[in-house]
């Protein structure tokens, strides 16, 4: 995570909003901002280094690195090159993965068919975002919402049963109006008058996506525990997207899961899109909240529309 703090007292100094308004309709008490100069692929180098020395392999064992990123430092190369090339992957190939907030699990995905088909055998999967560098400080309805970070995981064969036991991904670019970035892209590039429009920056119709994170969430989770042959109640911990408590909420009721068992770290980061559930499940591990043989349920959502779930036995 980056240093810096933005709490919910000091939006209100920029923009018509308050504390209480933003706790109550989120949960979102402060989110870290990135310095001047700390890329995307900077805090994503240092989840990656982190998650090296964890798993005690050297970067050169990495056959393969997925990025989950809707803010690459650059829109070519791949953020994951950049990354290749601050921890010395020499041997892996590069990508960057484009669907919002999901991305991460997207990634997990993606890693877990090379690995079944024996085509890389050790993957990093990263999710990273560096929100506020698309958002517009003018817009309440979007500029409290979102902060940056970045999480890491490293994904291998297991000689034991433990690992990814079920995954799920989905999209209906249907909705792919109701969370965008016009600006920026072969579409609308950046002009003059584009920047003055507020293009190259987050547009929302909040009630929507509120509305469709809930549906796609709890049915998501609902298809990997059947496919898992599980139950609600054998879920030890839930990691969902990090957007909004309400949400989360939402999703508990719904699936019959106690909101205790849901891991909730918003409070502190906001919505940090491809970077929540991996930071998220690395807290969670961290800190001893999940342990050995548990299953957990990760379950995200994000602008394409795109959701995705997963089921790993720790
Ligand atoms: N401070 C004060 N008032 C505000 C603010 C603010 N920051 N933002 C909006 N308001 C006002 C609105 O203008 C509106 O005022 P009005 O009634 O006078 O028009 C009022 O508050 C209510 O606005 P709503 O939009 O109805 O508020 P709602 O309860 O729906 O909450 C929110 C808004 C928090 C955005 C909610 O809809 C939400 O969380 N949606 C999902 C957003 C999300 O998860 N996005 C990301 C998901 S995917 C990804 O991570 C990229």
């Amino acid at each position: 995570m980056p240093e810096k703090i933005l709490t919910n007292e000091d939006l209100s100094r920029i923009v018509d909003t308050s504390d209480e308004w933003i706790t109550t309709r989120t949960g979102i008490k402060e989110r870290r901002v990135a310095a001047k100069g700390e890329d995307t692929s900077d805090m994503a180098t240092e989840a990656a280094l982190k998650a090296l020395e964890q798993a005690k392999i050297s970067a050169k064992e990495i056959n393969l690195i997925l990025v989950a990123t809707a803010t690459p430092d650059m829109l070519f190369p791949a953020t994951a090159c950049f990354v290749q090339k601050k921890i010395g992957a020499t041997n892996a190939a590069c990508l960057d993965i484009s669907a919002a907030c999901a991305g991460f699990l997207f990634g997990i995905e993606i890693a877990q068919q090379f690995i079944t088909s024996h085509t890389h055998d050790t993957v990093l999967v990263i999710g990273a975002d560096k929100l506020t560098s698309i958002t517009n400080w003018t817009d309440r309805n979007t500029c409290v919402l979102f902060g940056d970070g970045a999480g890491a995981a490293i994904l291998g064969h297991r000689g034991s049963a433990h690992g990814v036991i079920s995954t799920h991904i989905g999209s209906d670019g249907q909705f792919s109006d109701i969370l965008f970035m016009p600006g920026g892209g072969s579409r609308c590039p950046i002009t003059r008058d584009n920047v003055d429009l507020n293009l190259a920056t987050i547009h929302m119709t909040g009630k929507e996506v509120y509305k469709q994170a809930v549906t796609a969430m709890v049915s998501a989770s609902q298809k990997v525990l059947a496919d898992a042959g599980l139950t609600a109640d054998d879920i030890a911990c839930v990691i969902p997207h990090q957007a909004n408590l309400r949400i989360i909420e939402g999703i508990a009721d719904r699936l019959q899961i106690p909101l205790e068992r849901f891991y909730v770290n918003l409070d502190k980061y906001g919505n940090t899109s491809a970077a929540a559930v991996a930071i998220a499940l690395d807290e969670a591990n961290r800190s001893g909240r999940i342990k050995h043989g548990d299953y957990v349920l990760l379950v995200v959502f994000g602008g394409g529309l795109t959701w995705a779930s997963t089921i790993v036995e720790w």
